[in-house]
């Protein structure tokens, strides 16, 4: 797939994040049966393919809300998926009252135990890297930015510990849910 030729609307380019390793851009995608859909084109820093997060988001198909994969391009190298709707967790808590913020939180919670029954641990858990939808009901979150996500080890202690390692954000975040 080559980026700027067909595919995508280039017109509707609009930056939404400029992360540690990437930076990200919201397209509109033109599907094979001519419908059109919003896709975000995220372009490594190195100018690398982000091939490992596109292996990882196909491999887990959605499950914790993941971006489905449409593709990776290679002029230039990136990676094309879903726009999940909504408002970073940083973002989407401003402005709530407490009994709402637990149910973001339980819905962030439920995202991640589905990331972790898909086989995957996450390793880079923060506030910009859930998406929360809160125009849906129940609330939604989206589990984003997988490249550094790994497989979870068989080992069932060591299993448990890298599950634990990713729910530390959540934990620090009900800590503060509780006290406001
Ligand atoms: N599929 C998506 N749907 C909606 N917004 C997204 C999506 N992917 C990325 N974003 C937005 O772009 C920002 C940066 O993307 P991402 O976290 O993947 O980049 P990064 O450079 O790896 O970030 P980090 O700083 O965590 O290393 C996200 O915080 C989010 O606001
Ligand atoms: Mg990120």
């Amino acid at each position: 797939m080559d980026l700027f030729e067909h595919y995508l609307d280039e017109s509707c380019e609009e930056k939404i994040g400029g992360g540690l390793r990437g930076k990200t851009a919201h397209y509109h995608l033109t599907l094979n049966d001519g419908r059109t859909t919003e896709v975000v084109v995220k372009r490594l820093h190195t100018g690398y393919p982000a091939t490992a997060e596109a292996l990882i988001l196909q491999e887990l198909a959605g499950a914790g809300g993941v971006p489905l994969l449409h593709g990776v391009t290679t002029k230039p190298p990136a990676l094309v998926m879903q726009l999940c709707p909504g408002l970073t967790l940083v973002e989407a808590l401003m402005g709530l009252n407490k009994e709402e913020k637990e149910l973001v939180y339980s819905a962030a919670l439920s995202a991640i135990h589905q990331f972790h029954d898909a086989g995957f641990y996450h390793r880079d858990l923060h506030g910009k890297n859930i998406i929360v939808d809160t125009s849906t009901s129940p609330v939604q979150c989206h589990i984003i930015d997988v490249g550094e996500a790994a497989k979870l080890p068989n080992d069932p202690t060591l299993n448990q510990r890298m599950r634990n390692k990713d729910l530390t954000f959540l934990n620090r975040l009900k800590y503060v849910i509780d006290q406001s």
